[in-house]
């Protein structure tokens, strides 16, 4: 009789994966997928364990698709290495420092810019139209190269992640990688050769600036990173704003309760952050040979914590798969739990939150496209592929 786990293949990770992930919370916590060649570690308690104790399930993985598509970066190291990165530059991610201001005074506005491209249409893909400029254009802002065009962060970003994704090592799909990261690691060498000499209101700025323990930070360690939140930092946000538009056109009491208390926005964020996962899992790779939930992990495996997972636990969650607004049940783990806890959380959360309520401000009577049904592909990243919309009515602010 084979496990749960032998049966398993990514692609029905895929195509569905909260029935087979919660078959495995319940027969099979900690289970060997040899169709991945890893764990799946599937309850909240688990993956929090995984994610907490980088001295037992390295970041640092053997290969590292993550480094050699970026350059080494922090989520391919563990602590204390990726301490001096991190702490050098959270600080401009966070309400006090340039994203903040960005939040406060121009995120409304760039979300309201690419509304009134659109207006004049009565219909658009709320993902390709609407969204992906408005997260490449935010992560642009606050890096301090919007003078490229948000068009170009795209194409850097979806260059960056075909080599990510890229686990059979297909040379043309590396050369599209190769061409990326070269190209965005000359334009920031560009920029950074500027910002040696006079400062600016923006995060390239700050990492220039910042001195953490062992000195200023590198060349190499500024545009590797920033190649990590390029390629990391715009799909999220754009998936998110697709999950959150999604669940409130299809629920009119959400969006009334919405309307009417426009403060519940935060809330709705963060549940549909935590029923859809936009990030599904953090990938490790066991240092020693330890035992986890019963299971002997090996040193050398590779262990993915199913941050979905967690996400839907029923031990955590009360009715885990409800999109409940009014949920007390503490937070979620779409963020992560543990050292690579997300840097741009909070720039992440304001995005998907202002950049999704503006439309329902915006755009009056907003709805799906006749014959639209929103179809979420993914294991590892998860969002609708397309959101076609329609709208009877243009609000001007
Ligand atoms: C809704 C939006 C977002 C979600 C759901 C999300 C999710 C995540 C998750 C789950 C991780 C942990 C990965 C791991 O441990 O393997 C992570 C790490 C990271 N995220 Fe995000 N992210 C979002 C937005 C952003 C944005 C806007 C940035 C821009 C700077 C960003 C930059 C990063 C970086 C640099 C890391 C690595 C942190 C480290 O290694 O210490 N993310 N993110």
């Amino acid at each position: 009789m084979p496990t749960v786990g032998e049966t398993l293949t990514l692609a029905d990770l895929e195509r569905d994966p909260d029935g087979i992930l919660a078959r495995l919370r319940r027969e099979e916590p900690v289970s060997w997928i040899p169709s991945m060649k890893m764990w799946l570690v599937t309850r909240w308690a688990d993956v929090e364990y995984v994610d907490n104790h980088p001295e037992l399930f390295s970041a640092r993985t053997e290969p590292s698709f993550l480094a050699r598509a970026l350059g080494r970066n922090m989520l391919t190291l563990d602590p204390p290495e990726s301490t001096r990165a991190r702490t050098a530059m959270l600080p401009s991610f966070q309400p006090r420092g340039v994203s903040g201001r960005f939040a406060a005074g121009e995120l409304a506005e760039l979300a309201d810019s690419f509304i009134d491209a659109i207006a004049d249409r009565g219909e658009a893909d709320l993902m390709a139209d609407y969204a992906a400029p408005l997260a490449s254009a935010s992560l642009a802002r606050v890096l301090g190269i919007d003078a490229e065009g948000w068009e170009k962060v795209w194409d850097w970003c979806r260059g960056l992640c075909t080599d990510l994704a890229n686990f059979e090592d297909d040379p043309e799909l590396r050369a599209v990688g190769d061409a990326a990261r070269d190209d965005l690691g000359e334009v920031l060498n560009r920029y950074l050769d500027e910002i040696d000499d006079h400062s600016g209101d923006c995060a390239l700025a700050d990492f220039v600036g910042a001195r953490p323990e062992g000195g200023p930070l590198t060349r190499e360690e500024i545009i590797n990173n920033v190649r990590l939140m390029i390629s990391g930092g715009i799909n999220e946000p754009v998936d998110g704003i697709g999950l959150l538009a999604m669940t409130v056109m299809a629920d009119p009491e959400l969006r009334s309760r919405l309307t009417g208390n426009p403060a519940l926005w935060r809330r709705a964020t963060e549940e549909a952050l935590r029923l859809y996962t936009p990030v599904g899992t953090i990938t490790r790779q066991a240092s020693v040979d330890t035992v986890l939930a019963g299971s002997a992990v090996a040193k050398g495996d590779l262990v993915s914590g199913v941050l979905r997972s967690a996400n839907l636990d029923e031990a955590r969650w009360s009715d885990p798969t409800r999109f409940d607004i009014d949920r007390r049940e503490g937070g979620h783990a779409a963020f992560a739990l543990g050292d690579h806890r997300c840097l741009g959380e909070w720039l992440g959360r304001q995005e998907v939150r202002v950049g999704t309520q503006r439309l329902f401000e915006r755009l009056e009577g907003l709805r799906l496209a006749p014959g639209e049904v929103p179809v979420l592909t993914g294991f590892e990243f998860r969002g609708p592929t397309s959101l076609r919309v329609v709208w009877d009515r243009v609000r001007y602010p």
